[in-house]
């Protein structure tokens, strides 16, 4: 080949791949900008993002969004895995991330049942530890980690998904070994993991947040009442997360309304913390981890025209009464950034397996601009 010709081929290369099309979508609008007079608006990269071991995802975050939650990073198995260790690297690269894009950072979660190490409710034979014991390390383990980010974290899921469905609380281990105590104390370890993250951070704003709250209103009352409890006592709780992992015909829009509406009479700030919409028609609904796996979010029909006409409409919907709302909404975060890495399978995000904005994302932008 002549040196001509293997200019001109390289020449082609380079503007083949500069043709290529960009993650996130070179000429659309940011959704950022979209939503700029209603809320913050977010998704919940993981390591791979922050890393720039993922270039894609890292463009979508960069171009739409204004605030990030780390979908693993800060939760106690990744953070803390062992009594004597903390594990700061992915966290603070999380955090940095977020303040050199200049974006709300929310740190996910403290105080939970899923993804803690079995021995935070062990003592050093094995047994069930005892109540002062429990507390104390939730304790420690609130101060150091809100502590080592104070200032730098906007909000945190102090406790998340302590209900059962019927809005009372879950049998975890937090409530079985700390306990109920009397009426007045019903809450006890949630109030006192608030109580120590408002000690380790004053200005830091903390919620509560749960799944279903959306569909249940018993579990919504639930947590109505966790909030009314805090009022009653002084105590700061500052908003109430609606996780919002919804299906292609769930939530409703009357059941989305009695949420939204019900937690803000409350006297709380009301955010969707960690929104997808399922593609798959069968099997289970919930956002409970245990029965969410990877064998099981295959989804053979979501790349299906129906499918994302259906994904569309639903986001349209679930956008119109979250803007008609949007005086009690301070901020919309999807659970993940594209389809390729949901935890969930199949296709439930604005974006695609390739980083491309779908019909859901133009919708979601039209829903905003009919405001
Ligand atoms: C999920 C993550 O997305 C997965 O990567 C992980 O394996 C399990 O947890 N409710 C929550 C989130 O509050 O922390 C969960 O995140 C999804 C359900």
């Amino acid at each position: 080949m002549s040196k001509q010709k293997i200019v001109t081929v390289a020449s082609l290369a380079i503007l083949w791949i500069g043709a290529a099309p960009c993650a996130g979508g070179q000429d659309v609008p940011a959704l950022k900008d979209v939503f700029q007079d209603h809320f913050l608006i977010g998704g919940a990269p993981n390591r791979t993002v922050v890393t720039g071991r993922d270039p894609n995802a890292a463009a979508i975050v960069e171009k739409h969004f204004n605030t990030i939650t780390a979908e693993n990073d800060l939760k106690w198995q990744l953070i803390h895995p062992r009594p004597d260790r903390y594990n700061w690297e992915p966290a603070d690269s999380f955090v940095a991330f977020g303040e050199k894009n200049r974006m709300s950072v929310i740190g996910h979660c403290l105080v939970w049942h899923a993804q803690t190490p079995r021995w935070v409710f062990q003592d050093d034979s094995g047994g069930e530890i005892t109540r002062d014991a429990l507390l104390a390390r939730m304790k420690d383990h609130i101060m150091a980690v809100v502590g080592r980010y104070k200032g730098r974290i906007k909000g945190w899921d102090v406790v998340n998904e302590a209900l059962d469905e019927d809005g009372t609380l879950r049998n975890s281990p937090w409530r079985r070994i700390i306990g109920e105590g009397s009426e007045d104390q019903k809450y006890d370890f949630i109030e006192c993991a608030f109580r120590w993250a408002h000690e380790a951070d004053p200005d830091a704003e903390l919620y509560y947040n749960d799944y279903n709250l959306e569909t249940s209103k018993a579990k919504c009352d639930g947590a109505i009442a966790i909030v009314k409890h805090f009022k009653s006592k002084g105590l700061r709780i500052d908003g109430v997360g609606i996780q919002l992992h919804g299906g292609l015909t769930h939530p409703s829009v009357e059941g989305l309304e009695y949420a939204i509406t019900s937690l803000a009479a409350a006297g709380v700030k009301v955010m969707v913390t960690e929104l997808d919409i399922r593609t798959q028609a069968r099997g289970y609904r919930g956002a409970d981890i245990s029965r969410v796996s990877r064998a099981n979010t295959d989804d053979p029909a979501a790349a299906a025209a129906e499918t994302q006409k259906k994904l569309a409409d639903k986001y349209a919907e679930i956008f119109s009464v979250l803007l008609a709302h949007k005086k009690d909404i301070t901020r919309v975060t999807f659970w993940g950034v594209y389809d390729k890495t949901s935890w969930i399978g199949g296709s439930p995000l604005l974006f695609d397996r390739n980083g491309q904005p779908k019909e859901a994302f133009f919708a979601v932008v039209k829903a905003a601009r009919q405001q």
